[in-house]
């Protein structure tokens, strides 16, 4: 466990130990269950290819810029979100509320996120005992119904999953995050690539493919472009300073730029791998894809039952969507624990248990929304679907375009130029330029007029 004293100064601070290291824990926060939960459904429930195009361009033109500007922020002050925005901003403005809002965000995501992680953990052991398995989605309806209806198994596998993440954190950074997510990531493209080449020797792999990749215009509507938008946003996780605490932990010959690319690439190709391995076998057994968010749950376990050796790839998909989970669930914790251990200087274990205290509260919110407080709702949404909406569509965005007028306007082109090409050791001015130029004038008001159509107010 991590003996370090609370609080170390910056030479002695715990941090990513290795390039691959850096690369695994990135893409461990980026790949999750928005790869194989959300994109699915949300792909299936807004018109297809359309959707996902959509997705893409914002994912270039905003998710990768904030990324970067997180990163080198971070990396920049070798500190937690709060404490980073507060070095590189000592004199003028409340700029570190940004830190806060992105702390926020992270329990509102946690909330939810983590019962999402329960039920894919719950369905580990059902899919091993052979309980979900089932041609017919009336029955593993009922399966799912009675996991989420019941509020004693939604606290129970909520806690295994967060006092695991939560034990996996106490360990630090490098014999921690980076250690479990080294060794996780791996696994999880290899699971994924079995289960691509199984779907795609199905009957109608070809009705899969092309909803997800011929896309049809149409179905494009400005409530659809702000959910593919928050979708960029919470797949690459930033807009709340997940990867400014990442980036605190970034060697300091890391090339930013570059492996942000490569984890956008990486994080784009799971999606599709996800896409190429969920939907050709929805439409080879008659299933439709707008299925909604219970798509994992409910019509995978149908289509499963029909494949030969159906049992073993369904525990096989639920391994892969826990390792997807796990890595995601160590960002989102780790930005409230770096806060805490670093501001009110309490040891690690002692920051994670504070976290994990205050997340009470809106965790068990999300986990009996679908149980005993189904009927307590805001704008007609439970607390689970409130947290994910007002995460992904308000806080994230919002996050964004402050830190992206941040970066722009008062940090400033000298300061990001040095810390992209790592003092002056790499060539990419030019580059840097570009991107400077997105995150001081594009990514703003992209956002705001995605935001402001999406919500209704333009
Ligand atoms: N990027 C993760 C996913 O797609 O599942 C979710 C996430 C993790 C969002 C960490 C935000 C975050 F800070």
């Amino acid at each position: 466990m991590s003996t370090q004293t609370p609080a170390a100064s910056p030479s002695s601070r715990d941090g990513f130990s290795s390039r691959f290291g850096v690369f695994a824990a990135t893409l461990g926060s980026a790949v999750g269950l928005g790869n194989l939960w959300k994109v699915p459904y949300l792909t299936g429930t807004h018109g297809g290819a359309a959707f996902l195009l959509v997705y893409l361009v914002a994912t270039l033109l905003i998710g990768l810029p904030v990324m970067i500007a997180e990163i080198s922020m971070g990396r920049k002050s070798r500190a937690n979100a709060v404490t980073t925005l507060q070095t590189l901003a000592p004199t003028r403005g409340p700029w570190w509320l940004i830190g806060v809002l992105g702390m926020l965000a992270a329990f509102f995501i946690l909330a939810f996120y983590s019962e999402v992680a329960a039920w894919i953990f719950a369905y580990i052991l059902k899919a091993i005992r052979g309980e979900v398995i089932s041609s017919d989605p009336t029955v593993t309806a009922d399966e799912f119904t009675a996991l989420i209806g019941d509020p004693v198994q939604s606290f129970l596998w909520q806690w295994v999953v967060l006092v695991l993440i939560g034990t996996i954190l106490m360990f630090g950074i490098t014999k921690g995050i980076e250690a479990v997510t080294k060794r996780l990531m791996p696994l999880l493209f290899v699971l994924l690539i079995v289960l691509c080449a199984v779907s795609l020797t199905l009957d109608e792999a070809k009705a899969g493919l092309e909803f997800l990749f011929k896309p049809d215009l149409d179905e494009l509507t400005t409530s659809t472009v702000l959910v593919a938008m928050g979708l960029a946003f919470f797949k690459l996780s930033v807009g709340m300073g997940t990867m400014m605490t990442y980036g605190s932990y970034f060697k300091p010959d890391q090339n930013i730029p570059v492996t942000a690319f490569r984890v956008m690439c990486a994080d784009v190709a799971v999606s599709l791998l996800a896409g190429i391995a969920i939907f050709p076998a929805v439409f080879t057994f008659g299933f439709v894809p707008e299925a909604g968010p219970s798509l994992v749950f409910i019509t995978l376990p149908a289509v499963f039952s029909q494949l030969p050796f159906g049992q073993t790839l369904m525990v096989a998909f639920f391994i892969l969507a826990a390792v997807a989970a796990t890595g995601a669930l160590l960002s989102l914790l780790e930005v409230p624990i770096a806060i805490f251990h670093e501001r009110l200087r309490i040891s690690r274990p002692r920051a994670t248990v504070l976290t994990l205290g205050l997340l009470a509260a809106p965790a068990t919110a999300a986990a009996f929304s679908q149980n005993l407080l189904i009927n307590w709702q805001v704008a007609d949404m439970t607390p689970f679907v409130l947290f994910d909406y007002v995460s992904s569509n308000i806080m994230l965005p919002l996050g964004g375009i402050l830190i992206a007028v941040f970066v722009g306007w008062r940090w400033g082109w000298p300061a990001f130029s040095v810390a992209l090409s790592n003092e002056g050791q790499l060539r990419n001015q030019r580059l840097a330029r570009v991107i400077f130029t997105l995150l001081k004038y594009v990514t703003p008001l992209l956002v705001i007029l995605v935001m402001a159509q999406g919500l209704g107010l333009a």
